[in-house]
């Protein structure tokens, strides 16, 4: 090629144009194994297979539907004419509906510190990069979620894993979160109700963590986005437990409302002054995306005063599911499943032979059944520990047919025959 200069025209060296174009490093951190897994899926259906898809955490693709009265308030907006962009915090009905459930669930609350976003994600992303970067620790239970190891990776910030006991009903250790605190500790994330093993945690540890945030002064980041799905009933805050500890609590539409496609969301700024300057990031940084989906706002009033009896509902079927997965389990020899006790995961254990990892197992149930679950190592579990995440969201007749799958594998691959 050549390019015009005052002499006349130079060459320049241009790279061959088939060359790959690299990526940001950082992206080489970044993992998401509920979703990258479904690669290895689709080569199944590619070959004819049918694939059982307990990967993900979607109640609609199971067949439970979103309440009407909130598809009609997002149909009401965008007929009436709520089709730009909204407040970057999020429109004031949105915020004060969230504000008005914050303060039922015990945690003191006003709308100006409400920030409505695409899902609890992107409020755990606004928090987190508000909170944290290169050289700042932050403390994070095993298994996770793995949106929190993701965002780490892309922040630069290290996550720092607590254990979550098994043994216990899958308990956090307040002891070794104590024990990992150090000065560079930017934020304590909690996941209760859990995903991916489906405990609730007891008042004790809920007091402990909450009391931590408040003696050590970083924020903690409560993921309650399972509140409302406790089979018992729902949670309340976390935050209510110490009205003065700086809790940044993160919620959605998307599992107890049964809304996940609308990606409608928010957190919300315990009303602590320690917490100001957060708040002001927080807000700052979403500046920069505008705005959430404007009329999926709409549905967070609608949501969140309106008619929640498909909750009760939602529970029922839940329980009844968790009871099937809890038996069916541990009624395979070499498998071992904690009771859940909310939302719709389990995270059973499977005694694996020497030197094979959990991705083995779960790569040849795949191969040999179709059944498609999430190997423990996603959540940041050892590989060699042999756990894998089950969403038990089929009806009770199509999970009894999988679990069945699932035994006549794992009888195969303890046996040394399977794959
Ligand atoms: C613990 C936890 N936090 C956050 C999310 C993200 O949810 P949302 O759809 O609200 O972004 C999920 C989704 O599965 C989750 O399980």
């Amino acid at each position: 090629m050549w390019i015009p200069s005052e002499g006349g025209r130079i060459p320049v060296m241009m790279p061959r144009v088939s060359s790959a174009i690299p990526v940001a490093e950082r992206v080489r951190g970044f993992s998401y194994a509920i979703r990258n897994i479904v690669v290895e899926a689709r080569k199944i259906e590619a070959s004819g297979r049918t694939v059982r898809y307990l990967n993900i955490g979607d109640p609609i693709i199971f067949g439970f539907r979103t309440p009407p009265h909130m598809i009609e308030a997002v149909e009401r907006a965008m007929r009436e004419g709520d089709n730009g962009y909204a407040p970057s915090a999020g429109i004031l009905s949105a915020r004060e509906a969230v504000a008005t459930e914050c303060i039922q669930r015990g945690m003191a609350m006003n709308p100006d510190r409400v920030v409505v976003t695409s899902g609890t994600s992107e409020g755990i992303e606004l928090a987190l990069t508000a909170l944290a970067g290169p050289g700042d620790e932050v403390l994070i239970p095993v298994p996770t979620y793995p949106l929190y190891t993701a965002v780490l990776a892309k922040i630069g910030a290290r996550p720092v894993f607590y254990r979550t006991d098994e043994r216990r009903g899958w308990q956090p250790d307040v002891d070794h979160i104590r024990s990992l605190i150090t000065s560079a500790t930017r934020a304590l994330v909690v996941i209760d109700p859990n995903n991916p093993t489906g405990a609730t945690y007891s008042a004790e540890a809920r007091r402990a963590l909450v009391d931590l945030s408040y003696q050590h002064n970083f924020p903690l980041l409560a993921d309650e986005v399972y509140a409302d799905l406790a089979f018992d009933g729902p949670v309340p805050a976390i935050a209510a437990l110490n009205p003065d500890a700086p809790v940044i609590t993160f919620s959605s539409l998307s599992k107890a409302y049964l809304a996940p496609g609308w990606r409608a969301g928010w957190l919300a700024v315990a009303l602590t002054d320690r917490l100001d300057d957060v708040l002001a990031g927080i807000k700052k940084l979403a500046d920069g995306r505008l705005c959430s989906t404007g009329p999926m706002e709409h549905a967070l009033a609608a949501a969140l005063t309106g008619d929640r009896s498909h909750q009760q509902a939602f529970r029922d079927a839940l329980r009844e599911r968790a009871h099937v997965t809890f038996e069916r389990m541990n009624a395979i020899d070499g498998i071992t499943c904690v009771a859940p006790t909310a939302a719709f995961y389990a995270m059973p254990r499977v005694a694996l032979p020497p030197g094979k990892t959990d991705e083995d197992f779960v790569l040849g149930l795949l191969r040999a059944t179709g059944v498609l679950c999430v190997y423990g190592s996603g959540f940041a579990t050892a590989p060699g520990d042999g756990y894998f995440r089950v969403v038990f969201l089929a009806s009770p007749s199509e999970l009894r047919e999988i679990y069945q799958l699932i035994a006549d594998f794992t009888g195969e691959f303890l046996a040394g025959r399977a794959r």
